[in-house]
């Protein structure tokens, strides 16, 4: 199952409204196949392992899959447990049910008619790991959110000024731009644009296709066309979300972008999550300043903070990560519990899930 999470892994933030599976097939103890979901969700992983193998193979295998297999029909006319079900393969190991209601617990049905040996939940907390954006888009109607800062040593973003080029060093941006690859909407603001110019895509070699989808938050549509993220967007792939009724800055603003309006000003953060969750984004990457940052965090709608802490440091007169929480007593903090770390020459990467 560690294989099949691995290949899962492979293909995460490239299989556009689909969750990223993995599988393994194993035969007389040896891996004979792994497989996982084709770029843009289709073909599933399933079918892709087993359009691969004669029936020979496949007969008295034992498959090793991240997720249920589907009960809906693809394009191909049957679903993966119908594929699965007529294959041959003896047994088979599943980490996480599907929450999809097309298929939540319709494929094991379909397995188990088949008279498959079924072992579900096998590692299903290393799976929802794995699947966790799919998940909490069903179970919170909203993308799962990791917000990224590149921080010095002593936790600032900025300078004063704000200048902020570059805080971190080359090869913690590069993994920066494979966190944007991996994420299916990246967000940011009107005053992160105005500051940084920033373009919100993937520069890694090869992986520019896999640039997720661009997500500005601009309240009053304050920005002008003349941001270079205008220059390289399309509707399709850039949305800006605002709360005003002003037609002359709805008429002017940048044509390259979706305007998607939020009444609600309250709820607006929550709504924002909401309507992404309905474009089925599961991942989502914030790149702001302090202030928004903030908001976010206090509103609850964060799950996960990367760091990339550098070797630099820029004193108190630097912008903090997060402004004042005014807490009364050290047991009132936000708490975090580390999910990953990596050193990049001077720069530390630290995920952390806050608990
Ligand atoms: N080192 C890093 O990783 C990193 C990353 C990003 C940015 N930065 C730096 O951060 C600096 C910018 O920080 P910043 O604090 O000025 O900007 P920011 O936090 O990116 O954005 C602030 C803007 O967000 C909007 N906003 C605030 N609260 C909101 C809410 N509840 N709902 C919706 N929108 C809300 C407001 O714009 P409106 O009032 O116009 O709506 C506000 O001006 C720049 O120097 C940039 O280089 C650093």
């Amino acid at each position: 199952m560690g294989q099949a999470f691995l290949e899962a892994h492979r293909a995460l933030g490239m299989t556009g409204i689909n969750p990223n599976v993995g599988c393994v097939l194993v035969k007389n103890n040896f891996i004979i196949a792994r497989a996982r979901t084709s770029p843009g969700g289709r073909p599933h992983a399933e079918e892709n392992l087993i359009s691969k193998l004669t029936k020979t193979e496949l007969k008295g295998s034992s498959l090793f899959v991240t997720l249920e297999p589907c009960a809906h029909k693809g394009k191909n006319g049957t679903s993966c447990a119908d594929l699965i079900s007529k294959s041959g393969i003896k047994e088979i190991f599943i980490s996480n049910h599907d929450p999809d209601p097309r298929t939540c617990g319709k494929g094991l049905e379909i397995l188990r008619k088949s008279k498959i040996k079924i072992k579900p939940d096998f590692l299903i907390n290393e799976g929802k790991d794995l699947n966790i954006g799919y998940l909490t888009n069903f179970s919170s109607n909203r993308p799962f959110v990791t917000i990224k800062f590149a921080i010095s040593l002593d936790g600032k973003i900025s300078l004063k000024n704000k200048n902020s080029k570059w805080i971190s060093n080359a090869l913690s941006r590069n993994f920066g731009h494979m966190l944007r690859a991996q994420s299916d909407g990246i967000l940011t603001t009107n005053s992160t644009i105005k500051e940084d110019n920033s373009k919100l895509t993937c520069r890694l070699n090869g992986l520019e296709k896999f640039s997720p989808l661009k997500i500005i938050v601009d309240r009053g549509l304050k920005l002008n066309n003349d941001y270079a993220i205008f220059k390289n967007s399309k509707k399709e792939n850039l949305i800006v979300y605002h709360n005003t009724n002003d037609q002359k800055k709805i008429k002017n603003y940048s044509k390259n972008a979706d305007l998607i309006y939020i009444k609600n000003k309250k709820n607006f953060l929550k709504l924002i999550l909401n309507d992404l969750a309905n474009r089925k984004i599961k991942n989502l990457l914030i790149e702001s300043g302090t202030v928004f940052s903030t908001e976010i965090i206090k509103a609850n709608l964060v799950d996960q903070i990367a760091f990339f802490r550098s070797n630099k440091i820029i004193g108190n007169d630097g912008l903090p990560f997060i402004n004042s929480l005014n807490l009364k007593s050290v047991s009132d903090s936000i708490n975090t519990k580390v999910i990953n770390f990596r050193v990049f020459d001077n720069d530390i990467y630290e995920l952390r899930r806050l608990t």
